[in-house]
């Protein structure tokens, strides 16, 4: 549990969500010299964009510790931060490959990596407490780019609004308040672009849209 009033990420002992604790747990057995811990943000807090994502995946955040790292969705968001200046250096899949995010922070609607690729309700719901606190710890933000419904409704959760008050669509752009925009694209998944629900000039088009608006 954390100890701070309002922490902006779980701590690695965090059993808020019992099902990700145990499954943690039992990560931690079966591949020991992995990260398997609650993975913080990466970025930094001055940035004028956030990037939300879903969760952890099991082989990629999970084991690398940095949110987008180590599997496919990680491929085609750090080319596209790149190719539009919100990344300097090279990305090579490893939290130790130098890779600089510029002006903006990534972070996951839930922190620990759920079974099967997929957050409960309750877990999502649970983790809400930490985005919420991050969002408040951010003094320059201006954009939030949400990657796929999940996180769309984390978002909307927390700054207070009803699921019903902005609809989830890619490149939907909605007027979170006075100072700050929420941009929805599909997740940059495997499963999303093996079937062409996100294709890469797609997601180019969403960072098009964020540099524009910053
Ligand atoms: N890795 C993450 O950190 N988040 C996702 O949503 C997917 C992969």
């Amino acid at each position: 549990m954390n100890k701070s009033q309002n922490p902006i990420s779980p701590d690695n002992t965090c059993q808020l969500c019992p099902r990700l604790a145990e499954f943690r747990a039992n990560n931690r057995v079966k591949f020991p010299d992995k990260f398997n811990a609650p993975v913080p943000s990466f970025g930094s807090k001055d940035a004028e964009l956030l990037i939300v994502g879903l969760a952890p995946g099991l082989k990629g955040a999970n084991f690398s510790g940095r949110p987008f790292t180590g599997d496919f969705a990680g491929e085609l968001l750090y080319s596209t931060l790149i190719k539009y200046g919100f990344a300097t250096g090279e990305f090579k899949a490893r939290p130790d490959d130098g890779l600089k995010l510029v002006n903006c922070q990534i972070t996951n609607a839930v922190r620990c990596v759920p079974p099967e690729n997929k957050p409960l309700g309750s877990e999502i719901n649970t983790c809400l407490e930490f985005l919420k606190n991050k969002i408040a710890t951010m003094p320059n933000l201006k954009l939030i780019v949400s990657l796929g419904l999940v996180s769309h409704n984390a978002v909307l959760k927390a700054h207070g609004h009803k699921l019903s008050a902005f609809k989830f669509a890619h490149k939907a752009a909605h007027e979170l308040n006075d100072d700050v925009t929420l941009i929805d694209s599909y997740h940059c998944s495997k499963y999303n672009t093996s079937t062409k629900r996100l294709t890469e000039p797609m997601f180019h088009e969403i960072f098009e849209l964020a540099k524009n608006k910053l």
